[in-house]
């Protein structure tokens, strides 16, 4: 039977820390595709390229040799052999990802190489087209999200936590211009798919939201 749970929502809903969690509860390997998606982005970024240019992209996706490896239960991406694990959760990749995740050539390469993944094991995978394009048959799908200003109090309030200096109404128009470019892009916009689950986490707990998807995922796996 197909045990593969497909995670899709807009940044900052809470994916990967929910994705996590329930994959520890229900011994599934996570898989974080936007991870991929920003490995992609720091390789166009690393040769200067316009995102907008479609064709060089396109030209040049091929160079990027991207890898996810395991290491104490936690994903490793590999960029043309360098673990680039550490460099991917910076604004700026972000902002690269969602740019260049919007050309053919590129979801192309990504989308094969996460069906691959889920060929050899059982997995919460996590993204924007994960249950309408990647796994489109996993036992549970979730569109998981929030309002655009709890999603940037929350940035806000990790940042501030980290120490550095920011502003939550940049934050909030850099969510909201992501979640525009993420659900308006031509090839596998950012949608719900017609069995997903909606679940929006804007007033419930980490722990609520964790106990409604396994909650949903025991129930499917009776
Ligand atoms: O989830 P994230 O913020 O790490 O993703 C970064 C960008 O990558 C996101 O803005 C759009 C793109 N992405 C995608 O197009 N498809 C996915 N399955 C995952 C991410």
């Amino acid at each position: 039977m197909n045990r593969n749970i497909a995670i899709d929502g807009p940044a900052g809903a809470g994916k990967s820390t929910i994705a996590k969690l329930v994959a520890k509860q229900e011994k599934l390997v996570y898989v974080d595709t936007g991870a991929m998606y920003r490995a992609m982005g720091i390789y166009f970024s690393r040769l200067g390229a316009d995102p907008a240019d479609e064709a060089a992209i396109t030209a040049q996706v091929d160079g990027a040799d991207i890898t996810i490896k395991y290491e104490n239960d936690a994903q490793q991406v590999y960029l043309n052999g360098e673990n680039v694990t550490g460099l991917l959760r910076t604004e700026e990749a972000g902002n690269m990802a969602s740019k260049v995740s919007k050309n053919g050539a590129v979801r192309e390469k990504m989308v094969e190489l996460q069906q691959k993944l889920a060929q050899t094991t059982a997995v919460v995978m996590d993204g924007r087209d994960i249950g309408t394009v990647v796994l489109p048959d996993a036992l549970l799908k979730i569109y998981l999200t929030a309002s655009v200003e709890v999603r940037a109090m929350r940035r806000y309030k990790e940042l501030v936590e980290k120490g550095e200096q920011c502003d939550l109404k940049a934050i909030e128009a850099d969510i909201a211009e992501r979640d525009h470019q993420d659900m308006t892009r031509e090839i596998s916009p950012l949608k719900q798919a017609d069995d997903a689950v909606l679940v929006d986490s804007s007033y419930m707990t980490i722990e609520e939201v964790v106990k409604a998807i396994t909650d949903l995922y025991r129930e499917r796996l009776a």
